[in-house]
């Protein structure tokens, strides 16, 4: 699955963007984070090996946007050690994590795009601020973009002037658009009227099957997670109490909170 490459994650000559690893792209070794007393995640391990899709299910508060943002360096660990493409994330320099971060792109349940700026221009900042990319390049990449997630005919509109669904494609593409080398996607459609959910699902799953982006999502949609993981992570209390491939995870759960925790959402 997912290894292979399409239009706009091939590495063009002159694109700037960080080449793409292969094997283990993400790992996590006892890592332990607190909030005061509360033990959030506990002594926790696992890995995801480039191009794969894991996704993280489990009940509210079981710590499942902490490593997101543990991943992203909003936070810190109390414990253990966390590697991206081979680089440790704590300690590490400002610039290090700066260019930690390049790789890892982020979308959230808010979607968080600039209201002052046209969706094209919203696509096209980071990549000429942060990656120096040439206006006409970043705007070329954008439009690769802005088709693969639909809304070709939109880049001259400011983000109050679609939809939800839209604005959250949107925030898909703009992550994209810095070529990160995993995507992580928090709930990214619970924030949305239902009858839009689907179509951001379908970008994604696109995303998932025909490109070679690493992928570590956090989703209540089962179905979805059943058709693009490699991976799924059962998480309770901070701790991983199940893993494996979603046939087996939403088929035959060896563990009764993983039972309980999926007739209550499925
Ligand atoms: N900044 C913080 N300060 C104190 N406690 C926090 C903070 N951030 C998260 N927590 C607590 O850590 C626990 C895990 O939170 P987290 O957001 O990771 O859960 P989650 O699995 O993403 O839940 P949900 O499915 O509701 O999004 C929760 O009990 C939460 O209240
Ligand atoms: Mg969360």
């Amino acid at each position: 699955m997912s290894t292979d490459t399409h239009a706009p994650f091939e590495k063009k000559p002159g694109t700037p963007g960080t080449p793409r690893s292969t094997g283990e792209l993400i790992r996590l070794e006892q890592v332990t984070k607190r909030f005061g007393d509360h033990t959030v995640l506990d002594h926790l391990d696992f890995s995801v090996d480039a191009g794969k899709h894991v996704t993280l299910i489990g009940p509210s508060g079981s710590g499942k946007t902490t490593i997101l943002r543990l991943l992203m360096t909003l936070l810190k660990p109390d414990e253990g050690t966390i590697t991206v493409d081979g680089e440790q994330l704590f300690p590490a320099s400002e610039k290090q994590v700066r260019e930690i971060r390049k790789k890892i792109g982020m979308v959230f349940q808010q979607f968080n795009l600039f209201p002052n700026m046209t969706v094209l221009r919203n696509i096209t900042e980071a990549p000429v601020t942060v990656l120096g990319m040439s206006k006409d390049a970043a705007e070329e990449r954008a439009r690769e973009l802005l088709e693969m997630v639909g809304l070709t005919e939109h880049l001259a509109k400011r983000p109050g002037q679609l939809s939800g669904g839209q604005q959250q494609r949107v925030a898909i593409a703009r992550a994209l658009a810095m070529r990160p080398q995993v995507l992580l996607l928090d709930e990214v459609t619970s924030a949305l009227d239902p009858e839009l959910v689907a179509g951001v699902l379908d970008v994604l799953r696109d995303i998932a099957r025909s490109t070679d982006i690493t992928m570590l999502c956090v989703t209540h949609e089962m179905n979805f997670a059943r058709d693009i993981s490699d991976r799924v992570l059962m998480f309770d209390q901070g701790r991983i109490i199940e893993a494996g491939a979603p046939e087996k995870i939403f088929s035959e759960p060896e563990h009764d909170r993983t039972r309980e925790f999926l007739s209550a959402v499925l």
